[in-house]
């Protein structure tokens, strides 16, 4: 790890330099000369800062570098020569949000001498553009050719104000947790694309662009609680981050600056930071909405593996083909057709083998019926982390791809990265996902990239790379982690800054596995809003496609593209609603979605053709659509409009609104005005208000809010809310489950403190029973109290009827309540034992086994 001790005494160096005034400076201004990014150097230490609308952006930032082999880069140094150069061009992408895209910037390159006498020299490239702002270094080194061991980057983003900013850790795994809202002081270390919403209006996501051969980036609070942060890198084992050849240009660091927040999605910063593209012959890259055998996976319907219910057989890839044919949709992909997958399943060391597929499935035969039907078929290589074996198989398995013409694959990296101690964020990883991607460019494979690092724009000059996750997913809500509604209106703002993203979206049935009590927590009209707010150009539709049969809705995804000619953000609110309106030739989508509140959108339609007559096809929440209890219920109605009408969106709680608008046929000019829609939509609205707002059951006791101390730790797969879990008032139960936290193969054993004697008489414990995801209830739970916190008496120890095998597929839940005479106590401890492993009778027999629980009621 990088030496944190570091961090304060360069800081305070920097502050303390601060004060001469002969040192040269460069400003470079964007071309609408808004945006300010100034360049200077305060008695030798390099530093930037950068201005928008005349307010300051970040404060004067150092700029530097540590290596293992060649003294620091950061002090001693003056400006000796700025080269200016202007900008413009107009690119056309092969498939993204916009048909062109400008790129217009000022630059500056300014190389920095160092006054000692070696006079080593280095370059910053600065450019502004009317967008943000974003800088490189190039380092030279002495000779070309050298190896270069960079240790640290030294660069700082000051930021000028303690704003509040969207945040997710920079190492949580594949960057899979839920975005956070925080005063930047109060932020450790984030991962970018870091979102800021300032409170003098701007609007600021700062990120990377053209990663390669480097770590990636995140931000590491500089630790004197101020919205100071230092850029810090992924050291590999021998704590070097960047082995490079000289000369050197590292990846861009940028901000993309916008005066609403719509301007952050409109952006193509981060883009045209990269360089055009690579790829001499485009003609099979096209865009694709795939199907796949995927969510039953997940669901746990079927299997990754060869068995009685493997899911990618020969005849259900088939089958799945045979409703992608016949509902428009390009592709369709089969997860778990390759044999090896018991070893991914086995949490040991993964090795599959991407060139043989299972006895059940015949790769040749699924590609050429899938070829016969017109439907792409999308391979999939599960590589575990295990990164050497994958690159022993990645020719052959590409070529293999090559050969019987697929032209798409998914790839996934769930597992800790093998070689051990190499990070999956580190220079190690990047370089290896640049290997696939122009490996994969080479077979004209197309890719859709799980568990990668983040996107920094390569889509430019890789479009092969079509899209990425990084992020967390659709298939959360598979699980007993359930994504809360808001966190899909924060990912346009988020993660999708950093490029496209496959979320997966499309799933109809909402409380999926309604005998678990699993869901997801949004309605139907969310899932399909999200065709058009989320952006990938390989967008899968992700449900069952039994799911989908007879559903009208099915329509709407029928038709949405993905890849667009035009985008504009109607309006948002950061983490709130988001509505975006995206055009394919002369038919505009539009999509917006709530969190948990329900709105009342106005689309105002000044973006049709003036003059022209269009047909609104509206797929909105109807009157009784509730998220909790009937969230699959959708109306769809056609009204004419034209561009000086305006559409009310009337959208409920955790609920969505998707709109297709084509230009009139003449047959069809009976249908009903848009007011008629707006006075529903008015109507609805005043039902949606009346409605439950997923999170609010909180419910006090005792112990609420108090702090938990654990004796046996939780698992961070499951730390529902985290540390204070077991006492927010949410019972993990009922509809809101995402609040479990969940033990493997340990006790669970909690001390609350209540902060003061209090008189109780009542403690209960609650419990999830889901044998089919390995989750048991304890086989006793002891309920003690104590005074003091150190001596304990036990008020009960109850035993719990055990799981048993007819229960296999069955999902309970129950509170363990032990009830005693009215007692005066600070302290409560609950110790409940865990089967730890799972019994004979279940398929996982032996192996770890999980213990849930959730809210510890004190009355
Ligand atoms: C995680 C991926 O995100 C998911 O889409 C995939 O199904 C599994 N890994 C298995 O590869
Ligand atoms: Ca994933």
């Amino acid at each position: 790890m990088k030496s944190k001790k570091l961090i304060p005494i360069l800081f305070l160096i920097f502050i303390v330099l601060s004060c001469a005034e002969k040192d040269k400076l460069d400003k470079t201004i964007s071309p609408d000369n808004k945006i300010e990014i100034i360049v200077g150097t305060e008695n030798g230490i390099p530093y930037y800062e950068v201005y928008a609308d005349g307010k300051s952006v970040i404060d004067k930032s150092m700029l530097g570098f540590e290596f293992k082999n060649e003294p620091t880069f950061k002090d001693s140094l003056e400006i000796i020569n700025i080269e200016k150069r202007n900008f413009d061009e107009t690119w056309k992408p092969i498939y993204g949000t916009d048909e062109y895209v400008r790129n217009n910037f000022n630059e500056s390159t300014i190389t920095f001498q160092e006054f000692s006498k070696s006079k080593r020299k280095f370059q910053l490239i600065v450019r502004a553009y009317n967008d943000g702002v974003a800088f490189r270094y190039v380092l030279p080194g002495k000779n070309t050719g050298d190896s270069l061991f960079i240790t640290q980057e030294n660069t700082m983003f000051r930021f000028a104000q303690n704003d509040s900013a969207w945040w997710i850790p920079s190492d949580e795994f594949a960057y899979e947790s839920l975005y956070r809202d925080n005063p930047l002081s109060e932020i450790n270390n984030a991962a970018t694309p870091l979102t800021i919403e300032c409170k003098n209006g701007l609007f600021l996501s700062v990120h990377e662009a053209a990663l390669y051969d480097y770590s990636e980036m995140y931000l590491q609070n500089a630790g004197e609680n101020s919205p100071d942060f230092f850029v810090s890198l992924w050291p590999e084992p021998d704590g070097v981050c960047a082995r490079v050849k000289t000369p050197f240009t590292t990846p861009w660091r940028c901000i993309i600056i916008s005066r609403n927040a719509g301007g952050l999605i409109e952006s193509h910063l981060v883009q045209n930071l990269n360089e055009p593209c690579k790829i001499e012959n485009v003609s099979w890259i096209k865009p694709l909405k795939f199907v796949g055998i995927w969510w039953g996976m997940h669901l746990g319907k079927y299997t990754w593996y060869e068995g009685k219910n493997h899911g990618a057989t020969t005849e259900r890839t088939q089958q799945y083909a045979d409703f992608a044919a016949q509902h428009k949709i390009g592709g369709v992909l089969a997860e778990g057709w390759n044999m090896g997958w018991e070893t991914w399943a086995s949490g040991v060391k993964p090795i599959q083998d991407f060139s043989k597929a299972y006895s059940d499935f015949d790769l040749e035969q699924v590609v050429s019926y899938c070829q016969k039907n017109n439907v792409e078929f999308v391979s999939h290589h599960e590589t575990g982390g295990n990164i050497p074996e994958y690159e022993l198989q990645l020719e052959s398995a590409l070529a293999l791809c090559q050969k019987y013409g697929i032209h798409y694959l998914k790839t996934g990296y769930a597992g800790p990265i093998i070689p051990e101690g190499y990070h999956h964020h580190g220079q190690y990883m990047v370089n290896h996902f640049q290997k696939v991607v122009e490996t994969a460019a080479k077979y004209q494979i197309c890719l859709d990239v799980h568990e990668s690092i983040k996107p920094t724009g390569i889509e430019r000059t890789w479009p092969n790379l079509m899209t990425q996750e990084a992020a967390r997913g659709n298939e959360w809500n598979a699980t007993y982690k359930a994504t809360p509604p808001y966190h899909t209106t924060i990912l346009p703002f988020t993660r999708f800054i950093a490029g496209p993203y496959d979320y997966t979206p499309g799933i109809f049935k909402i409380i999926h596995s309604p005998e678990s009590n699993k869901r997801l927590f949004c309605t139907l009209t969310h899932q399909l809003a999200l065709f058009v707010v989320f952006y990938s150009p390989m967008m899968m539709v992700s449900d069952l496609i039994e799911n989908y049969e007879s559903r009208p809705e099915f329509k709407f995804i029928e038709e949405v593209p993905c890849t667009w000619q035009e985008t504009k953000v109607i309006d948002a609110r950061l983490g709130d609603y988001v509505s975006i309106a995206r055009r394919s030739d002369d038919v505009w989508f539009v999509g917006s979605i709530a969190d948990e509140n329900c709105y009342l959108i106005k689309i105002p339609l000044s973006f049709l053709e003036k003059g022209k007559s269009y047909v609104a096809e509206i797929y909105c929440d109807a009157a009784d659509t509730d998220w909790e209890n009937n969230p699959e219920s959708v109306a769809i109605n056609s009204f004419v409009v034209s561009s000086l009408d305006t559409i009310y969106a009337a959208i409920s709680k955790a609920g969505g609104h998707a709109v297709i608008i084509r230009p009139l046929n003449a047959v069809e000019d009976l249908l009903p005005e848009i007011s008629v829609n707006n006075k529903m939509a008015l109507e609805n609205m005043i039902k949606f208000e009346k409605l439950k707002t997923y999170g609010s059951n909180t419910s006090k006791h005792l112990a609420f809010g108090k702090s938990v101390k654990q004796v046996y730790e939780y698992s961070d797969n499951y730390p529902a809310a985290g540390r204070i879990a077991l006492t927010d008032g949410i019972k993990g139960s009922y509809n809101i489950n995402e609040n479990w936290q969940g033990f493997e193969a340990v006790d669970m054993e909690a001390i609350i403190d209540l902060g003061e004697t209090q008189e109780i008489s009542k403690i209960s414990a609650g419990f999830l029973d889901s044998p089919n995801d390995w989750i048991f209830y304890p086989i006793q739970v002891e309920f003690l109290v104590s005074v003091d916190g150190k001596t304990y008496k036990s008020k009960g120890k109850i035993p719990v009827t055990p799981t048993k095998p007819e229960n296999m597929e069955l999902t309970a839940s129950r509170d363990i309540n032990c009830e005693f005479e009215k007692t005066n106590i600070r302290f409560v401890k609950v110790i409940a034992s865990s089967v730890k492993t799972c019994p004979d009778w279940h398929y996982g027999k032996g192996k770890n086994a999980w213990l849930f629980c959730d809210e510890i009621v004190v009355e």
